[in-house]
């Protein structure tokens, strides 16, 4: 696997942990930074929240040892707020800053938001210009499109580029497609041959199958709920063993105790199981029981009893 480059930072490889609202959180980045990432990205942060000097915005910006480099995601729609963000100094930790433009949750969008950015072009382009003032690498997140069979992505990157963007990630589904349907990995080339910065794929990246698919289409790759399925995919990728699972959970349950309190840990680990449980058998018992479990030491134990030989 070879290193990758966006503007001033090296990565080890460039595989990267794509942003999960409600999952990439310090404790799960950690452990896909541990298991090979080469770079982590955090939850969509919203800038108005660090204006406001939101505590628990603040709090998502606790960045961990293992994040060598850290990237941060934003999220907003006026550059102004973005200064602000930036003058606050609360993201001086961060190596790369990143930003959304591509989230298509509709609360977002109605406040020109997300993925509402890929029909502002100027609204954009102001946004990462307003960043590099930081000295910082400034990378883009945007989907295929807007509308159905939209595809604005390359004249759009184009325009992130000029505005100094240094590396743009590609999510090649339109936001009308939300999640549905295969991500179009040959729009993400069309905008890679666009382009003199590098480019990351973003979409459907489960196993070695479908990553060697899109590897020709891109310079980068971002691997989302496939990692969430099995983190230890940044090291199986680069040739490694697909790991257990049983011995990533306990570490991941560890990993939230350290860093969360009970209620966030516990109400998180069970969201993390719709994914982790993924295609096993023999696990029904456990997930009715998982459930009336409220402290990490009940979640601990229940999965000791029902899930060491996953
Ligand atoms: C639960 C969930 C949360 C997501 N949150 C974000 C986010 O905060 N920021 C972002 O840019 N994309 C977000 N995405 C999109 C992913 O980063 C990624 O582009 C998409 O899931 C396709 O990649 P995958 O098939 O590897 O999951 C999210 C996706 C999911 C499923």
């Amino acid at each position: 696997m070879s290193q990758f480059r966006i503007g001033s930072v090296w990565l080890k490889n460039n595989l990267i942990l794509a942003p999960l609202a409600g999952y990439t959180d310090i404790a799960f980045r950690r452990l896909c930074m541990e298991l090979g990432a080469g770079l982590s990205v955090t939850e969509m942060i919203s800038v108005k929240g660090l204006c406001y000097k939101n505590k628990q915005t603040f709090e998502m910006l606790r960045t961990c040892e293992a994040e060598i480099p850290s990237c941060v995601q934003l999220f907003g729609s006026d550059a102004a707020d973005f200064a602000k963000a930036l003058e606050l100094g609360v993201l001086d930790n961060f190596d790369i800053i990143d930003v959304n433009m591509g989230c298509p949750v509709n609360k977002v969008i109605k406040n020109g938001e997300g993925s509402a950015l890929l029909h502002k072009q100027q609204a954009a382009a102001a946004i990462v210009s307003e960043l590099t003032k930081s000295g910082k690498p400034v990378t883009v997140k945007i989907r295929k499109g807007f509308k159905s069979d939209e595809f604005v992505a390359a004249d759009f990157a184009l325009r992130m580029q000029d505005a100094g963007a240094a590396m743009v990630t590609v999510h090649g589904r339109t936001t009308s497609q939300l999640y549905s349907g295969e991500a179009d990995y040959q729009a993400v080339g069309m905008v890679r041959d666009a382009l003199t910065i590098p480019v990351t794929l973003s979409g459907d990246i489960v196993d070695t199958q479908s990553f060697n698919e899109r590897k020709p289409y891109a310079d980068g790759f971002m691997i989302g709920r496939g990692a969430l399925i099995n983190p230890s995919i940044f090291a199986h990728l680069q040739g490694g063993e697909l790991s257990k699972k049983y011995p990533l959970i306990k570490r991941h349950l560890r990993y939230l105790g350290e860093y969360f309190d009970e209620h966030y840990a516990v109400v998180t680990i069970r969201k993390f199981f719709a994914y982790y449980l993924k295609g096993e058998r023999g696990v029904k018992e456990f997930k009715n029981r998982i459930y009336s479990a409220n402290s990490l030491a009940q979640v601990s134990d229940l999965v000791d009893e029902h899930l060491a030989n996953i």
